[in-house]
């Protein structure tokens, strides 16, 4: 339940910059801090790097009710639908704008057999989904299914191959299977399953957590590996795929040092797992609902740690590809708790709370602020599984306080980062310190300024003072998503307890404008 927070403020200097983070403490007494302003420079006269809105990408796996019933009902369900997919889950994706969806896993990519996904649904192979519960696999959601689900999305296709139990040939056929217009076999049986024009793939990923589940294999017999594969992977009817590698679990940054050395010049990308475990111990990750300020102060620090891993694993590949050529691609990310009381523990559901949205917003900064070497991030999971979007229970259908903030932070999709510094109080429990505040600004090509702000304090307020060089503004709108407690969650009784509202607590001043952030806030201001 509730804990009552006793908050702490200290005061630090913090300084971001695109690419730069740096921190220096100043300590000032508390009261003092609380009176204080915190301070923000937006240099709107600069901005060199574009924020993909790949970044703003997610992930659905085969695994629990994430693919089956929170996205694949079949052609015959009430559940209203289209060619089985259901259009409650597709409209509402839609307004979130998934530029990218990676697909079918996960462990499950590394024994997932392609072949088993095509053709009459009827005669698909009954297979055991071994990572997730053992449950049985019916392959009825295949390729032609998740490229439908793309289509009816508008988002570009992830396709994560299979290394661990497959092979090479098998990845082959299944790209050009996909993407040939040739008068060949494999494209033609494509067209006697329903699809004429061959698919776009525009990336592919070469095993999923090869260092794990996906084998367990060292940096350097993963790198010859990925040589090998990333060979086969053909161009058909002139389009380019782009590669991604398995890349490094957290902080392993051994793994990318050694595949960047040995196998670098030949991928477009590379891969990086970072999950928040509130407690930070696996066996043991904490509710996510029923949580203390030590739980919610961990789970924030834990989440705070992907700007140190971006930045480390950045250093590495500059080393390798100083150009920049090769993307850093988030493809896991989010928070793991346990999982609700009474379900599957292999199914991995879990509710989503105002810290979820603090935690989405504080790493979708992170994000933006490193996009010159982040161009993909696909959050874990869509539907149903990990911080999902969205909630399924038979035919209802609940928006997390997670996909509010992405739907409020569609505003920096393929806008230019802007520079920021930001210095702000820190928000301490016990001895642990974390800046109370995070932020990104981006301006879009109508010239528009967007800057979205989270407050992580649990219960106090901050007042930001804003500069804005080069930029001289006349109005200033926002929108803010909080709640009663840091707890609380949307439920299918109570699916709108947490929703975005209108914000009315900015106003524009001589050198930018002011703001007053409610506390455990994620506000995004428009600046004209
Ligand atoms: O997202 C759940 C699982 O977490 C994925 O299948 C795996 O890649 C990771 O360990």
């Amino acid at each position: 339940m509730l804990h009552c927070f006793k908050p702490a403020m200290q005061f630090r200097t913090l300084l971001r910059c695109a690419t730069l983070s740096v921190s220096v403490g100043l300590s000032l007494s508390s009261a003092a801090a609380q009176e204080s302003t915190n301070r923000l420079l937006i240099r709107a006269d600069q901005g060199r790097f574009t924020i993909s809105r790949m970044i703003y990408g997610h992930f659905a796996e085969h695994l629990g009710r994430c693919i089956y019933e929170g996205i694949w009902v079949g052609e015959d369900s009430p559940i209203p639908n289209t060619r089985g997919i259901r259009n409650d889950v597709v409209q509402a994706l839609r307004r979130i704008k998934v530029p990218v969806l990676r697909w079918p896993g996960g462990c499950f990519a590394d024994e997932y057999h392609w072949k088993d996904g095509i053709g009459p649904r009827i005669q698909r192979p009954a297979r055991i989904n071994t990572h997730w519960g053992g449950v049985i696999e019916n392959n009825h959601f295949g390729t032609h299914e998740f490229l439908d689900l793309c289509e009816q999305l508008g988002a570009e296709p992830y396709i994560a191959v299979n290394v661990g139990s497959g092979t090479v040939q098998e990845m082959m056929e299944w790209i050009e299977y996909m993407t040939s217009d040739a008068d060949s076999t494999l494209a033609n049986l494509r067209r006697k399953n329903g699809r004429h024009a061959p698919w776009r793939i525009p990336w592919v990923g070469i095993g999923n957590e090869s260092w794990g589940c996906g084998g367990e294999m060292t940096p350097e017999h993963y790198s010859d590996l990925y040589r090998q594969y990333s060979t086969f992977v053909k161009h058909f009817s002139g389009h380019r795929i782009r590669r991604i590698a398995c890349g490094a679990n957290g902080a392993d940054y051994r793994w990318t040092e050694v595949v960047m050395q040995r196998a670098g010049r030949w991928m477009e990308g590379i891969s990086l797992h970072h999950y928040t475990i509130p407690t930070g111990n696996w066996g043991r990750k904490g509710s996510a609902t029923q949580f203390g300020e030590d739980q919610y102060h961990g789970a924030l620090r834990r989440a705070l740690e992907m700007e140190t891993l971006v930045r480390r694993h950045g250093e590495i590949m500059d080393k390798y590809d100083p150009q920049k050529r090769v993307g850093l691609i988030v493809d896991e990310w989010g928070i793991w708790t346990d999982v609700e009381p009474g379900t599957n523990p292999g199914f991995l559901y879990q509710q989503n709370s105002m810290r979820d949205a603090l935690i989405a917003g504080l790493t979708l900064n992170i994000f933006n602020r490193h996009c010159d070497r982040v161009r993909m991030a696909n959050i874990a999971q869509t539907v149903n599984v990990l911080q999902a979007m969205i909630l399924t229970d038979k035919e209802r259908m609940l928006l997390t306080p997670t996909y509010h903030v992405f739907e409020m932070y569609t505003v920096h999709h393929d806008a230019t980062l802007l520079p920021t510094e930001l210095t702000c109080a820190d928000y301490t429990f016990e001895s642990h310190r974390i800046p109370a505040l995070s932020v990104s600004a981006s301006r879009n090509a109508e010239g528009v300024i967007h800057v979205s702000l989270c407050n992580l304090h649990p219960d106090q307020a901050a007042k930001l003072e804003a500069e804005v060089q080069g930029a001289r503004l006349t109005r200033i709108e926002g929108r803010v998503l909080t709640a009663d407690s840091v707890q609380a969650h949307n439920t299918f009784e109570r699916p709108d307890r947490v929703r975005p509202a209108s914000f009315n607590e900015a106003r524009v001043t001589e050198q930018g404008f002011h703001v007053h952030l409610p506390p455990r806030s994620v506000v995004v201001l428009a600046l004209r």
